[in-house]
């Protein structure tokens, strides 16, 4: 009868091929209601003598029973580790997938580039609103009601006394009407002009410079422009300054570098001349510090400002300043 019994669990537990059937298995025979309970408490009915040896027994197939449920049990557990494992595998051979790579633009190239320069002279880097009050684009920085860069041709009017910037030059007064001398940073950013043609885009960047302190002189100018060109187009490439006008600085002065396509021969690019004009330039004109209350006895000072579409046009021999702005991905991804 022991044996029958054992036969049946035999069978029953080679039949069992997952935890949750081995613990139904489990309470079957060894549950409180289960076959070897019931087993055990039958033996109450048996002679006191047959009980000893009966109890003997059945305990001898429990113990059986429960070794061979606990030795399935973490065989069965192995297994199910096993597949989780190897379900969750990664297999490394499979070829990966293309994540495109984004890079910067080329203008953001050249900004940081123009930008890292000055900060390593010292020049900190401010900002200033594109939209902008014509106080701070013209009348403070002597730029008369009468002067050309006023024209509707050449400046966007928001409204009477309200322009888009069309300089960077603004962010001078913005600055000084903040801060007491010493000053001396760069203000790189969009600005804005009714412009379209091969070497004009509506929008394009400037970076302003500006620095003033006590006997600021123009040889100070000459030096930290010489510095920046030299760092930004090679240590040997010639500059010139040439006598200009700018309302806002006395004097002032046209910067250019030798042709760094022909060398200074003579091309297409430097119309023959040999020499690219680069920067604007010059002294800040004493009635530019009256308007923020800067003493000119006291203080001097130097300001230059200069396109970041032309001098990437000429770093990477671009001959159309709409390339920067058509998004074409062919172009983009040159940089
Ligand atoms: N604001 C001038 C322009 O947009 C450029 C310029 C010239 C800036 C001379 C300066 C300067 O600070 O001194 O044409």
């Amino acid at each position: 009868m022991m044996e029958d019994l054992k036969k049946t669990f035999l069978e029953e537990i080679s039949a069992v091929n997952n935890l949750s059937d081995l613990s139904n298995l489990r309470v079957k025979y060894l549950g409180r209601k289960g076959i070897i309970t019931d087993r055990l408490k039958s033996l109450s009915a048996l002679p006191h003598e047959e009980r000893p040896l009966q109890g003997k027994k059945i305990n001898e197939i429990k113990e059986f029973i429960e070794a061979d449920l606990d030795s399935k049990e973490s065989r069965l557990k192995q297994e199910e580790l096993k597949k989780q494992l190897l379900s969750d595998s990664v297999d490394v051979t499979l070829s990966g997938k293309f994540v495109p790579f984004g890079r910067q633009h080329p203008i953001n190239k050249v900004l940081s580039e123009i930008t890292d320069i000055f900060v390593k002279m010292g020049f900190s880097v401010e900002e200033g609103p594109e939209v902008e009050l014509d106080y701070y684009n013209f009348e403070a920085l002597n730029i008369p009601k009468d002067h050309p860069a006023r024209d509707m041709q050449d400046t966007f009017y928001i409204s009477d006394d309200i322009v888009l910037r069309t300089h960077t030059s603004p962010v001078q007064v913005r600055v000084m009407e903040k801060r007491k001398p010493p000053v001396r940073f760069i203000a790189p950013g969009k600005v804005y002009r009714c412009d379209a043609d091969i070497t004009h885009t509506p929008m394009f960047h400037q970076v302003e410079g500006f620095m003033v302190d006590k006997g600021i002189t123009f040889s100070n100018l000459k030096g930290v422009l010489e510095a920046f060109l030299h760092q930004m187009f090679g240590a040997d490439t010639p500059v010139r300054f040439r006598p200009s006008f700018f309302p806002f600085t006395e004097p002032s002065a046209e910067v250019d570098i030798g042709c760094i396509l022909c060398g200074g021969a003579g091309c297409r690019v430097c119309k023959g001349s040999g020499w690219l004009e680069i920067l604007g330039a010059g002294m800040v004109n004493p009635k530019v510090f009256e308007h923020v209350g800067y003493d000119p006895e006291e203080y001097s000072g130097f300001a230059f400002g200069m396109g970041v579409e032309r001098i990437a046009m000429l770093k990477y021999s671009i001959d159309d300043i709409r390339m920067f702005y058509e998004n074409d991905i062919r172009f983009l991804r040159q940089f």
